[in-house]
């Protein structure tokens, strides 16, 4: 119930939402001069309004630290490094070669919120972040192993035109542990010490790796990233309170840190989802909330989880990933639901614990039941999650347990089906109907087997009665 109250709050909190900038309108003022000025080429005018040519103009490195050092916790090592060779890199007029950094670290430790601060620090307009920042995403855009040729050509050629057209270009490779073999390879020339490759020069381009290890020598900075601990985790949700415009209040930081408690060693040191959640529990909430009644939603539900084919549903991952937006279409207001059977014996076996050290079943916190559900379907083959990185990536933001029924919801049942059908009810016939059913376990007999499932074919049977 806590936890409900905490996750609660948050939907009471209106969200800040960066409105979009909007793309001057002093244009209009512009003459024919400036227009011309525009589509030279090598144009100052067209560097301001495009925000692309140099980063001099627009990477502010003290306004870059100021929002690592707020934002970002737990990580001293990552935002030393990448300070240190982002204004390394913009100092240099003329780099010999783009900038290649690669970002390591458990799920939630930052890597790809960092990545994103310094995209909305090279492009502060939406605008230009849209056109000069590129984000390729293994299982969106790079699908099928066997296309591999097709995919090199194509992000060959990606690269080559927008570095050609700005070459302060952001490219961000997430997921690096699921490109197809070799694709990376294919861009090794761009990544390299060189002029220019067929009049085009790559070295004000910026390449980021999330995840795997590539190619040493054309790598410039390998990052770390810490594992966070329970007081980086508090900074986090501090952070994101402040951010929703609330008072600090340090009773409910502290509530929501042990909710998110869930750190994999025994020695419960380090968060297993890093900050992960702090904000996209809250964001679903709050869009939940606000939207359904306003406007029509996406609601995907995917029943019968067990019946699906192991490793199909990864290929959704993207659209439940991070991302801002994908190929200009943001899927963050979808809602996404799984329904399966996967860890109901956990979830029985927890309930029946509690009853049976005489405790009552709302005692019961979703602290106690999650990280056994999330382990228990992702190793359970019939889960439809199976090994599936939706959970490895904490995509899943919550694992939903619903309780085994008692006697007594049993007949809450049958009452409101009563109702529901405009009769009155009579108890003699709601402890007939609930006597029908059958209960486990074999010799406490405590939960209805089939829930309320069959409650409303049974009462059929007594209608006229009723
Ligand atoms: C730039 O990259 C994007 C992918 O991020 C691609 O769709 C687009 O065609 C590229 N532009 C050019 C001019 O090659
Ligand atoms: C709906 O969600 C969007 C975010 O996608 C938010 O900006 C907007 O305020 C929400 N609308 C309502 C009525 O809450």
């Amino acid at each position: 119930m806590k936890l409900l109250n905490v996750a609660g709050f948050f939907a009471l909190v209106p969200t800040l939402v960066p409105a979009l900038e909007p793309i001057t309108t002093s244009l209009a003022f512009c003459g024919a001069a400036v227009m011309w000025q525009l589509f030279s080429p090598a144009s100052w005018l067209k560097c301001r309004f495009l925000e692309c040519c140099n980063m001099k103009d627009t990477l502010d490195i003290p306004a870059l630290q100021m929002v690592l050092e707020q934002k970002v916790f737990g990580q001293h090592l990552a935002t030393q490094v990448i300070l240190k060779a982002l204004s390394a890199n913009s100092r240099d007029k003329q780099p010999r070669k783009p900038l290649v950094m690669s970002f390591h670290g458990w799920t939630g430790t930052g890597k790809s919120f960092v990545s994103k601060i310094i995209a909305r620090n090279l492009y502060q307009s939406h605008e230009a972040r849209r056109s000069f920042v590129h984000q390729f995403d293994a299982v969106l855009h790079f699908p099928h192993a066997e296309h591999i040729k097709q995919y090199k050509e194509q992000l060959q050629n990606w690269i080559r035109g927008n570095v050609s057209v700005c070459p302060r270009s952001l490219f961000i490779f997430s997921e690096m542990d699921q490109m197809p073999h070799g694709l990376i390879d294919s861009i090794m020339p761009y990544l390299s010490h060189r002029e220019a490759i067929n009049g085009v020069y790559y070295g004000k381009a910026i390449f980021l790796f999330l995840n795997k290890l590539i190619q040493k020598n054309l790598v410039d900075y390998f990052i770390p990233f810490l594992p966070l601990e329970y007081k980086h985790v508090k900074e986090c949700i501090q952070e994101e309170l402040r951010y929703q415009g609330h008072q600090e209040d340090e009773d409910l930081i502290i509530k929501i840190a042990l909710a998110m408690s869930d750190y994999p060693n025994d020695d419960r040191i380090y968060s297993s989802k890093g900050c992960k959640t702090v904000a996209s529990k809250d964001q679903l909430q709050t869009w939940i909330r606000g939207n359904v009644s306003a406007c029509a939603r996406s609601v995907f539900i995917f029943d019968e989880m067990d019946k699906l084919h192991p490793g199909l549903i990864d290929a959704i991952k993207p659209f439940l990933d991070y991302y801002e937006q994908i190929d200009g279409v943001s899927y963050r207001r979808a809602i996404f639901i799984f329904l399966s059977n996967a860890g109901g014996d956990l979830i029985n076996k927890a309930a029946l614990d509690f009853w049976r050290s005489g405790k009552d079943r709302k005692q019961i916190q979703l602290k106690d039941l999650e990280p056994l559900l999330s382990v228990a379907v992702f190793n359970n083959k019939n889960s439809g999650l199976w090994h599936s990185s939706l959970i490895d990536r904490n995509l899943i933001d919550y694992f939903v347990p619903f309780l085994p029924l008692e006697y007594k919801h049993l007949k809450m049942c049958i009452r409101a089906e009563i109702e529901s059908g405009g009769k009155k009810i009579n108890e003699a016939i709601v402890d007939e109907v609930a006597n029908e059913m059958t209960f486990f376990p074999k010799d406490e007999k405590i939960y209805s087997d089939k829930g309320c499932k069959l409650v409303q074919q049974k009462l059929l049977y007594y209608w006229e009665r009723l």
